[in-house]
């Protein structure tokens, strides 16, 4: 099969380049780098001839909602008017578990995402999965001020990414076939725990100073929003085992 994959050079992206090549397929990158844009459709004509799945993992590092959901539906209409011209056969988006039940803005602009996909035109599957290992470390970057360490608090299941792209990549192989199963870790975890550990990890010996962040829908995520619900299908990986690999 030919499968193009939008942020292919992303944290899941390049998993899901890595394992589409290992399993034999043809792979074709859509990034900014690799010359597609997909808010303007720039280069994605000639990138789609003879795609036959299109795996979305493309991301904006945006809370803000507007913003987000301008990227998400945005890329998701170029991506899909584009597809089927092109004769798309498959589109396979990754969403998150629980935006459904979580107003954070970054949450919502996702569940409209996912609103464009189902009436894109072209037969599609999501898959909603929980907080990469990875996430740790984005949040953590994010949360450093003037040298201190701050730990968000919120209950989490997380999921090695290279664990999701191989789901994304079966998916992508199959029919079609609506909402998949959600896709967890294999146990629930405190981020603020996660990201303590990962600061030690790295060397760093400073305070780590759990909080409980103000904005719109960290509540709910505290409250366990984001956990997987019993029918979820769990991955192998743990965080401890991921952070020792590394
Ligand atoms: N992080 C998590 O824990 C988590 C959990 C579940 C699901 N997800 C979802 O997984 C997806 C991927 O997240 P990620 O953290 O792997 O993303 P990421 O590391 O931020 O990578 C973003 C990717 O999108 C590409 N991109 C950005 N703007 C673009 C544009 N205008 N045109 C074409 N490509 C563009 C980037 O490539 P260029 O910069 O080269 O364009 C890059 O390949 C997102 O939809 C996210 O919501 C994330």
């Amino acid at each position: 099969m030919k499968i193009a994959i939008a942020g292919g050079t992303g944290t899941v992206g390049r998993h899901i380049v890595d394992v589409a090549r290992e399993r034999g397929h043809g792979v074709v990158v859509l990034a900014r780098s690799a010359g597609v844009d997909l808010t303007t459709g720039a280069g994605l004509a000639p990138a789609l001839a003879g795609v036959d799945a299109v795996v979305d993992a493309a991301n904006v590092n945006a809370i803000d909602r507007k913003t987000a959901e301008r990227f998400f539906t945005g890329t998701s209409r170029v991506l899909l008017a584009a597809e089927r011209e092109a004769g798309v056969r498959h589109h396979v988006l990754l969403s998150i578990v629980g935006i459904d039940r979580i107003p954070y803005a970054y949450y919502q602009a996702k569940l409209a995402q996912e609103g464009v996909v189902a009436a894109g035109g072209v037969p599609s599957t999501i898959l909603r999965a929980t907080q990469f290992h990875e996430f740790a470390g984005q949040m953590a970057g994010r949360l450093r001020v003037a040298g201190l360490q701050l730990a968000a608090r919120m209950r989490t299941q997380p999921i090695a990414a290279r664990e999701v792209a191989e789901h994304l990549v079966v998916l992508a192989e199959g029919e079609p076939r609506g909402r998949a199963r959600d896709l967890a870790g294999p146990r629930e975890e405190q981020l603020a725990e996660l990201i303590r550990r990962l600061v030690r990890a790295e060397g760093r010996r400073g305070p780590v100073l759990p909080v409980s962040l103000p904005m719109r829908g960290m509540a709910e995520m505290r409250a366990g929003a984001a956990l997987p619900g019993p029918d979820a299908e769990l991955a192998r990986q743990s965080f401890a085992e991921w952070l020792a690999e590394r």
